[in-house]
């Protein structure tokens, strides 16, 4: 639909003015006979032409080979049932999916299993002093933790829950930093069959008291205060705060981390040292039901009230197992790095039960990339030989924004693969982390998957896969996923449309946490019966998936409807910028106008010549019609605490409203920056 070309004549017939405005430009030729692409559900408009493919001695031995796709194609439930198999379960299942009560589905019915024995107690049967974590703080002190180690302390603290009235079917709290005594405390709820619920340590006390009354808590772990770039976050003063009034908790167990002063409220406080080292470094494992509550995770998306996302024990551990030894192509001798929290849905699924359940050794660190310098990571990974990591883009792209020199200063050689997750990932940011990181060496997979999926559905195998930068490549094997139109018609290879997941899979959400018509709606009710996650994508020549953002940020511009990752894409594609968010401004003439918010690299400053450039960069990459209307410069980007980019709160400033809700929002500062920048900018339309 977009024509290279320049010539004159050819006009937009929605947008007779777009030819005057642009005059030196790509014009855009949408014509009457094209009409049925106007209604496309978003364009496809980003070009990419690399590929990469897998390296050959990595494919040679990789833990999975192309027949793991035709295998599951062939008979999906049999290859999750053969994962299934892979874990410890002390009764076999009667039944693999139960679908007749749809979309509540179960999986494994009969089984029953304690996780832990998977994650832990058949590891140390084997080889209790293997490590399965070294950790760093962030001051630089350090332990590791072996099998055996780590299954005694769960154990011990176990038996601390349960002195302190925790049983089966309770809910904990958990509100910690990344110590390992986080890992221990939602293992050690597992051991015991009580759910654990993890909120960030970034949460206000608000926030934490929405989300511990909503699955009425009976206890809650935290610290007296955890480490944040040298200092002190109140972690125990925001739970006195949250629980004033509160009616649930009778207990609060107390890890002394960072030394602060902290009130103490002596029938319902108890000092981790005092209660858990003298405990038996043995506990029973509560003998579960496959579909047992094993955790419930909040996440808030951009609007609205947190869903209290729930997932079970027996198809949740398949779901993180099979991914983290396929994904990840896990051996005896790798360290694995996740750099998420384990407030989040990547840290519950792959620092903690996808490693712990294969035996693998991972780091854990407790502090941000930036202290005591920009360098910490690559320090990091230089002194423990990691050699698979796992990140975000948010972080990738403030590491492209902070220069290339901080990561060539470290030894990177024992890096063999890397992991993306969490936001698409721009082409550029990919094959910077392709060259910076990965030192040209190292495959990289782009993973896509949410809290409500579990574990990873669409990603590159390692071995198998010829990635693409910005591609999260095809689904998993054994996950139904296809890109499908506003009525739910499938969209010819080449276009975009709207993901959907056909079949059930075991790790899927079970539902939101006492609200079982908001599970059906929002899930479930966009295509009868089809699960949407609410993602918009395209499919290339090849079938290849490429995420494009949420459909709510999709953009409708002269009748085109374009997805935000591609402007962005595209800005992020000129050598000046790290990042970018587009949103669109309401706009008379063309309903939407894409404002864009830009993020340069620390070496470029910020002038009126490169606004011009970079509309044109645009143009250039992936049409006229995307050419950002506004440009603004700003040193950082809204993000929610987990490091997505909230464009919600842009559109409100760009359309100088009220802002909405922004207590999700990790770096409130920013904002008045923006809105500053904003009144000072002049758009391309004045
Ligand atoms: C986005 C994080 C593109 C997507 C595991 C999804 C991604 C939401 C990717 C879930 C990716 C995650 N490419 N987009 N590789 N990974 N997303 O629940 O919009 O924090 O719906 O889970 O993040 O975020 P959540």
């Amino acid at each position: 639909m977009i024509l290279s070309g320049s010539s004159e004549g050819v006009s937009n017939p929605l947008d007779p003015l777009l030819g005057a405005r642009y005059p030196h430009s790509l014009q855009i030729s949408v014509f009457a006979d094209e009409g049925p692409q106007m209604s496309e559900t978003i364009e496809n408009l980003f070009q990419e032409g690399r590929s990469f493919p897998p390296p050959e001695a990595l494919s040679r031995d990789a833990n999975a080979s192309a027949e793991i796709y035709q295998k599951a194609a062939a008979d999906p439930q049999g290859f999750w049932v053969e994962e299934a198999k892979q874990l410890l379960w002390s009764r076999p299942w009667d039944q693999v999916l139960d679908d007749s009560k749809a979309p509540f589905y179960r999986w494994f019915v009969g089984g029953t299993l304690n996780v832990t024995e998977s994650c832990l107690d058949r590891h140390v049967a084997t080889n209790p002093d293997r490590i399965a974590f070294h950790w760093e703080g962030e001051a630089g002190d350090s332990r590791s933790l072996s099998y055996q180690q780590l299954l005694s302390e769960v154990c011990r603290c176990a038996n601390g829950l349960k002195q302190m009235g925790v049983a089966k079917g309770d809910t904990v709290a958990i509100y910690m930093g990344m110590v390992p005594e986080i890992v221990v405390a939602m293992l050690a709820c597992a051991r015991i069959g009580a759910a654990h619920s993890v909120i960030f340590g970034g949460f206000s006390a608000d926030s934490l008291r929405d989300r511990i009354d909503d699955c009425a808590c009976k206890a809650v772990i935290t610290q007296d205060g955890s480490w944040r770039r040298g200092s002190v976050v109140p972690l125990k003063k925001n739970v006195d705060d949250s629980l004033v009034g509160q009616q649930t908790v009778k207990s609060v167990l107390v890890l002394k981390r960072a030394g602060n002063e902290v009130d103490w409220q002596q029938d319902r406080d108890h000092w981790w040292h005092d209660v858990i080292p003298q405990q038996d470094d043995t506990c029973c494992a509560e003998v579960m039901d496959s579909e047992d509550l094993l955790f419930i995770l909040y996440t808030s998306g951009s609007t609205g009230k947190p869903k209290g996302i729930v997932h079970t024990c027996g198809g949740y551990l398949t779901g993180v197992s099979s991914t983290f030894r396929n994904v990840f192509d896990i051996k005896q001798d790798d360290l694995f790095w996740c750099t998420a929290d384990c407030g989040w849905i990547t840290g519950h699924s792959y620092i903690v039960y996808g490693p712990l359940a294969n035996n693998a050794t991972s780091l854990i660190y407790e502090g941000t990339p930036d202290h005591p310098e920009q360098d910490r990571w690559w320090k990091l990974i230089e002194k423990y030989r990691v050699s698979i990591l796992y990140t975000a883009p948010t972080a990738i792209r403030t590491f492209m924004k902070w220069g290339e020199s901080l990561p060539a200063g470290c030894d990177l050689t024992s890096l063999r693969l890397l992991g993306s997750v969490g936001e698409p990932i721009n082409p550029e940011a990919w094959m910077w982390y392709h060259e910076h990181i990965g030192q040209q060496r190292c495959p990289i997979v782009d993973t896509w998957w949410q809290t409500e999926t579990g574990s990873i559905m669409i990603t590159p195998l390692p071995g198998v896969t010829t990635t693409k930068p910005g591609s999260a490549a095809t689904a998993y094997p054994g996950i139904d996923a296809r890109v499908v139109d506003d009525e739910g018609t499938e969209v010819q290879r080449g276009h975009g449309g709207i993901l959907v997941i056909d079949s059930p899979w075991p790790s899927m959400l079970r539902g939101i946490h006492g609200d079982p018509e908001r599970y059906r709606e929002v899930y479930w009710s966009r295509y009868d019966g089809i699960y949407f996650p609410g993602d918009g994508c395209k499919v290339d020549e090849d079938g290849y998936l490429w995420l494009l953002g949420r459909v709510d940020d999709v953009m409708l511009v002269s009748g085109h409807n374009i997805s935000t990752t591609e402007v962005e894409s595209a800005l992020v594609d000129h050598p000046a910028v790290a990042e970018a968010a587009v949103v669109g401004r309401t706009d008379e003439r063309t309903g939407q106008a894409i404002a864009a918010f830009v993020v340069l690299r620390s070496s470029v400053k910020g002038h009126d010549d490169l606004i011009g450039e970079l509309r044109n960069h645009v143009a250039t990459k992936i049409g006229p019609i995307a050419k950002p209307s506004s440009i603004v410069f700003t040193p950082d980007l809204p993000k929610t605490r987990s490091g997505k980019i909230m464009r919600r709160l842009l559109k409100d400033i760009s359309e100088q409203r009220k802002l909405g809700d922004v207590t999700t929002l990790a770096n409130a500062d920013i904002v008045d920056a923006i809105r500053d920048g904003v009144s000072g900018s002049s758009s391309e339309d004045q």
